[in-house]
């Protein structure tokens, strides 16, 4: 495993996080807490030392197995914590909303379902554009400044809400999407983020799981799984993806003599993101994170990457289907 310092943060940080989304279970087709908790502990023992949550991931379950976890595994001062603040839900849907009201009660639930009295990261999960910026902005530095959250960070924000933000409360993390596949941030975010010593903690490394390399034309995703709504997913662009992923996995064999998985984080890592959050459910897929350092991407494999992409695929497109909506508050 590979360490960083990252600012606001006490200790340094295992390079790829755990990522507990499908732990929740929604919109990953249900979870198994067992095996959720067994994946947690394998993370641990693999040298991951950040997990991260969000309350909206199966509507608390997530924040409380994560919590179940820990407090089986002790040594919460040895593990960082970050989850998420701003997504409301009821029965007609999950809506943004990032007043100063729901982070203050939002920060209570989360702590308690995560049987704990800080957390290490706390991030704004999504802008809210119903009201400015510099309200979650303000409510986020009350919290900063009474030692509740120790580093501020921001989720899927842009390159100038991140500016808004910042003149209202220290931010020391961002966390967007960035995968081979999903590369937008490149052109603002990222280096907006790079000369603001703002760290980058990245989602999707692995798409989803198309970057994986086990999945094919005839894989299916069961009940709520997300992937059903996915347009990567969807012909013709998935026979495009697919082709893209059977050359990269050449690529990752032919010159690595790895996994295209390990090949897909490294590349994530390689690209300067100090944080790549690796998304499991089950224990053994936790198995590969070692085979993720020792070695790295060089100039002429990171253009072959770029080829492959400018050949294979002919619509590329983003994570966007997951933005949720911004006015559902009845
Ligand atoms: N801030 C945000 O708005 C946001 C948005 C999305 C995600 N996230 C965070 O990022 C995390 C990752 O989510 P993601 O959607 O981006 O997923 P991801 O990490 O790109 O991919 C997860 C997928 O990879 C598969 N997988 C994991 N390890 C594997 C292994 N060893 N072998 C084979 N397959 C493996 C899983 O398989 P199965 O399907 O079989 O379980 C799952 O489909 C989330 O849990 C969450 O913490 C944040």
């Amino acid at each position: 495993m590979e360490y960083v310092e990252i600012p606001g943060v006490e200790r340094k940080v295992s390079r790829i996080a755990l990522g507990t989304w499908a732990i929740g279970g929604w919109m990953w087709g249900g979870t198994d807490e067992t095996e959720s908790i067994e994946t947690i502990h394998a993370a641990l023992e693999q040298g991951v030392n950040l997990v991260d949550t969000a309350p909206v991931y199966g509507f608390g379950a997530s924040e409380r197995i994560v919590g179940k976890a820990l407090a089986e595994y002790g040594r919460r001062g040895d593990i960082l914590l970050s989850t998420k603040v701003g997504l409301e839900w009821n029965d007609k849907g999950v809506f943004r909303n990032g007043s100063r009201d729901r982070i203050m009660k939002e920060v209570e639930d989360s702590l308690q379902r995560l049987g704990t009295d800080y957390l290490d990261i706390y991030f704004v999960h999504w802008p809210d554009p119903t009201r400015p910026v510099g309200e979650s902005a303000a409510a986020m530095r009350e919290l900063h400044e009474q030692g509740v959250i120790k580093a501020v960070g921001v989720s899927n924000f842009t390159q100038d809400q991140m500016e808004t933000f910042r003149q209202e409360c220290p931010l020391h993390l961002a966390q967007p999407p960035y995968n081979i596949f999903e590369r937008s941030i490149e052109s603002d975010v990222k280096p907006w983020c790079e000369r603001r010593q703002v760290s980058l903690m990245t989602y999707g490394a692995l798409c989803r799981g198309l970057l994986t390399g086990k999945m094919s034309v005839d894989t299916t995703f069961e009940g709520d799984d997300l992937r059903n709504v996915d347009p990567k997913f969807k012909e013709p662009r998935f026979a495009d993806y697919l082709q893209a992923v059977g050359k990269l996995e050449k690529v990752a064999d032919k010159r690595f003599d790895r996994s295209l998985l390990a090949f897909a984080v490294r590349w994530v890592l390689e690209k300067g993101v100090p944080i790549a959050i690796w998304g499991g459910r089950r224990p053994e897929q936790m198995a590969p994170i070692g085979d993720i350092f020792g070695w790295s991407l060089d100039l002429a494999t990171l253009s072959a990457v770029d080829s492959i992409l400018a050949e294979k695929i002919k619509s590329p497109v983003g994570p966007e289907f997951m933005a949720p909506p911004t006015g559902l508050t009845a």
